[in-house]
């Protein structure tokens, strides 16, 4: 087994990239010893890169000491120092400047109305005319750095000028970053390329490429009309959806829950029921709009019933949501009436979901018998013609208002129903 005292440099630097997985007591001390007599130039690169694998507070020590002597070397230790760094702190919004926000596709109105003064800019994208606080229909707030012709990623990055100390306060005055490219399929070294561009075109503007420890992401959108460079602000923790200790695999995203939760709304103090609960985040956002409300939910599996529960306590709900096991086609499991109902059916991708057209025809008959006059109903489903069949045969309830919802790179239609 080589060591780090081999006669030959490939074996010292085998014996570096041995000690950086393995760590233990010595490792770091050992590592900056050998890199300080280390003379050859492509095995110091991998001592760096063991001492960022070790991690620490004495690696990082030791890596903070290291100048690089090549690019090679700049490249490891910013690796390795981007690897020991802990989360990105020491940053706060300056100002309320305008700002962007990505929404769900197909539900921007939902997202203005909540925003207030905000306009439509395109789909998934409004304009707030400054930084809000806790809107629940949001995926993130940003801050459109450059637009160029699709596909001109290289040409946008060399024409961007980043201009984050308007918005972002930095203690160190500088802003850490993670890169990525969206909605484009490259080589790794179209990638690599575009990724070394940046890094070029950044750096002077006080922008450090640290894709483990970051203020923000950095993301080059290819939209088939233009190329967009977007600064998306990440050092805020986002606590919104901080009730979601348990998750089940169909969980519908907590966004798209808040901006459904607001389409069906009839009062403030519903009765609301969730045929299909899972882990419950359709019943909390409903819950949290109005303190009035009072909600039920179903589910036939018990794993989305323990996570519903779950949920439903860190939320500080159980006084108004409760959740039980049951079939929600079969009327015994129903309240006898109700003013709401949420209802994000299965999609047909699990056992349980069998004969889906019998389920949604027992749930849809559950939501005609109980739902009191004026009532609304939303139904959330990928299988649009066994919902529009059954809609169609229902003559108690009236179709409001139809559309699709694009979430997880998955169209879904939306119906709300009304109770004549
Ligand atoms: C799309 S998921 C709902 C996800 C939920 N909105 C959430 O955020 O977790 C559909 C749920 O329907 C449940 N389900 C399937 N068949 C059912 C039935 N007959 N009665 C009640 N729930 C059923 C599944 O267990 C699953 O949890």
């Amino acid at each position: 087994m080589p060591t780090l005292h081999d006669e030959s440099p490939q074996g010292r630097r085998i014996a570096a990239i041995a000690l950086g997985k393995r760590g233990g007591a010595g490792a770091v001390a050992a590592l900056r010893t050998a890199l300080a007599r280390e003379e050859v130039a492509w095995v110091r690169p991998s001592m760096i890169l063991a001492l960022g694998k070790i991690g620490g507070d004495e690696a990082r020590a030791a890596l903070a000491e290291i100048d690089a002597r090549s690019d090679a070397e700049t490249e490891a230790l910013r690796k390795a120092r981007d690897r020991v760094s802990g989360p990105a702190v020491g940053f706060s919004w300056r100002g309320d400047a305008p700002v962007f926000a990505a929404v769900p596709v197909g539900l921007e109105d939902v997202a203005i109305a909540e925003a207030g003064r905000a306009t439509f800019v395109r789909r998934g994208i409004i304009a707030l005319p400054s930084r809000p606080r806790g809107l629940r229909c949001i995926y993130d707030l940003r801050i459109l750095i450059a637009e160029g012709d699709p596909r001109a990623f290289a040409e946008t990055v060399k024409r961007a000028e980043v201009r984050w100390r308007e918005w972002i306060h930095s203690e160190s005055d500088v802003l850490p970053y993670r890169f990525s490219l969206e909605n484009a399929r490259v080589t790794k070294q179209e990638f690599n390329d575009l990724l070394r561009l940046a890094r070029e075109t950044f750096s002077p503007q006080g922008l450090v490429d640290s894709p483990s420890s970051y203020a923000a992401m950095l993301r080059v959108e290819a939209d088939a009309d233009a190329t967009r460079i977007w600064l998306v602000p990440t050092f805020e923790a986002d606590e919104r959806f901080a009730y979601r200790v348990n998750d089940v695999g169909a969980s519908i995203n907590p966004v798209v829950a808040a901006c459904l939760a607001r389409l069906v709304r009839r009062g403030d103090r519903s009765g609301v029921v969730d045929p299909t609960c899972g882990s419950g985040t359709l019943l909390i956002e409903r819950a949290l709009l109005d303190g009035g409300t009072m909600l039920s939910g179903i589910d036939i599996s018990p794993t989305a019933i323990r996570a519903a529960t779950g949920n439903v306590i860190a939320a500080g709900l159980a006084a108004r949501i409760a959740v039980r096991l049951g079939d929600g086609g079969d009327a015994a499991a129903w309240p006898t009436q109700c003013d709401e109902v949420l209802a994000n059916l299965p999609f047909g991708m699990r056992t349980e979901d069998r004969n889906l057209d019998g389920l949604y025809r027992r749930i849809v008959g559950n939501i005609a018998r109980t739902l009191n006059p004026g009532g609304r109903a939303l139904l959330y489903t990928t299988h649009a013609k066994t919902v529009v069949a059954l809609l169609r045969r229902t003559a108690k309830l009236q179709v409001i208002e139809e559309r699709r919802v694009e979430t997880g790179g998955v169209s879904v239609g939306l119906w709300v129903v009304e109770r004549g």
